[in-house]
């Protein structure tokens, strides 16, 4: 680009569910260079998905030389690095060897569904709601840890012992990022702690009579920091000596990417899942409609931000289900070809609970259906069916946060990799009845992690500044007729009717 070579730059570095990433911005928020790299899914039995964290690591530390090397720059010309991550997703790992005790559990995993249920079992699914702003589901991180406190041979005793760590992801990348065995700090944001099901929203601590009955030693937990602030230097590697100076979950980077710092301002972002967050201000909102509470960010001692949010389990991991399982597509951006080439669904409705149903009916029972199939259907059909299914999720959680926020939907801004796809986008803006906007730069993501390590060490002075770099580059608007809407939308809810209950 026209800055090339004119630093000082942010890195930031996003390790997602499906891959990992670097982007180095200048400082107009704009996109100098970009390396990325998939890693494995590990599927070892129906409901599971894992990844080897040893892999993921390798592939950061790939990434990021790759980003500087594309840039032309070296580590003397960033200020600063922030971190983005897949949520939830949990890894424990010894502290002496630096080895993942087990592969990370994946937030996609519903191998803890009868845990969930156990501890649910006298006072039902809301049991940590007001507390943590979530209900007992398999998505979230304490379950997961307490699955492998219980089954990994001996764990137990050694996590009793100090001798175990935990982490999501962001605190896996920081402490090998700063160290590792060699003095990494063990840290975690609020963003991320608010996903465990460990942390009190309030206090922003862990809760203490959660821990005891989810039987979670304290002494694996990361410290909670604040989502913009130096945690420490970046030791060896491309980036050796720079500060790394943010972290938040990949969702409220993307809310904080895409400039939502007013409460009511919303975004939905398009990757494997679709997760669409509302700023609430500086009061966690609690949510009658099958939203979670969350952290939306905090930058330094400032007061914390919450966060509505309406979580979708699968959206882009359907097309990726099409080309890899299924093989009915090549590639991804195939989709959208072969959804062009018929007028309708053919009457067919693709509801992909794969990992049960999340918001806003949080049901880890559900598995997917496709229902309404005839004779007539042809993968076309399906291929446009699958588009429809991340659409009516959206309208779905537009519902739930209207009602719940009392705030009509004027504009959705969304962003990630499945923007990209025109009749996705047509289609979302039909089922919602409303226009849909996205920014110049779609990767918001590694955009909302720089931008928060670029107020950490003063790179940008405010979030005036940050609003300032938000640019319109598409829009869409309604063009489907209410009567054709309302119908769908019926049809929509039958389908989604036949998924629960699968699981006993
Ligand atoms: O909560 C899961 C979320 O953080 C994963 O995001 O972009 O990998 O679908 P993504």
């Amino acid at each position: 680009t026209d800055t090339h070579g004119q630093g000082p730059f942010i890195a930031a570095i996003d390790q997602g569910t499906t891959s990992s990433r670097c982007i180095v911005f200048d400082r107009d928020g704009r996109i100098v260079s970009v390396d990325q790299k998939e890693h494995e899914q590990i599927f070892p039995k129906p409901g599971w998905v894992e990844h080897d964290a040893m892999e993921i690591w390798t592939n950061v530390q790939e990434v990021v030389a790759g980003a500087v090397e594309k840039a032309g720059i070296t580590a003397a010309d960033v200020k600063a690095i922030g971190i983005t991550n897949q949520r939830e997703t949990t890894l424990l790992w010894d502290k002496n060897t630096g080895r993942p005790v087990y592969n990370a559990i994946v937030w996609q995993d519903t191998r803890t569904d009868a845990l969930c249920k156990e501890l649910g079992r006298n006072v039902g699914q809301d049991r940590f709601r007001r507390e943590t702003g979530l209900p007992l589901a398999s998505y979230f991180s304490g379950p997961k840890v307490r699955w492998l406190l219980d089954n990994v041979e001996g764990l137990r005793e050694k996590a009793e012992a100090g001798d175990i760590l935990f982490g999501t992801m962001d605190s896996w990348v920081i402490w090998n990022l700063t160290g590792g065995v060699d003095g990494g700090v063990h840290v975690t944001d609020v963003t991320n702690a608010s996903r465990t099901m460990l942390m009190n929203l309030r206090t922003l601590a862990w809760d203490e009579r959660i821990l005891s009955s989810m039987e979670i030693p304290a002494a694996v937990l990361p410290e909670i920091r604040s989502s913009a602030e130096v945690y420490g230097t970046a030791k060896g590697g491309a980036l050796a000596g720079v500060p790394v100076a943010s972290a938040l979950g990949d969702q409220q980077a993307a809310l904080f990417g895409q400039t939502c710092y007013d409460k009511g301002e919303a975004k939905s972002t398009y990757g494997t899942g679709t997760f669409m967050l509302m700023n609430t201000g500086d009061e966690p909102v609690q949510s009658y409609n099958g939203l979670l509470t969350t952290v939306g960010y905090r930058i330094g001692d400032q007061k914390p931000v919450y966060a509505l949010e309406g979580s979708i389990a699968v959206t882009g991991s359907l097309v990726q289900w099409m080309r890899d399982q299924m093989g009915l597509i090549k590639s991804a951006a195939e989709i959208e070809t072969l959804a062009s080439s018929v007028e309708d669904n053919g009457g067919a409705y693709f509801v992909p609970a794969f990992s049960g149903l999340f918001a806003p009916y949080w049901r880890s029972d559900a598995r997917g259906v496709i229902a309404g199939l005839t004779r007539y259907v042809t993968k076309a059909h399906i291929a446009r069916a699958v588009l429809e299914a991340t659409a009516w999720q959206t309208r779905e959680i537009t519902d739930a946060m209207t009602k719940d926020s009392g705030v009509e939907l004027t504009a959705l801004k969304v962003d990630g990799g499945m923007t990209s796809n025109n009749l996705l986008m047509q289609t979302l803006s039909d089922f919602l009845d409303a226009p849909v906007v996205r920014p110049m730069v779609a990767e918001t993501t590694c955009l909302g992690a720089a931008y928060a390590a670029g107020l950490a060490v003063g790179f940008w002075p405010d979030t005036d500044a940050l609003r300032a770099n938000w640019r319109r580059a598409a829009e869409w608007t309604p063009r489907m007729d209410a009567d054709t809407r309302d119908r769908e939308y019926k049809n929509w809810l039958k389908a989604v009717e036949r998924t629960m209950g699968w699981i006993d």
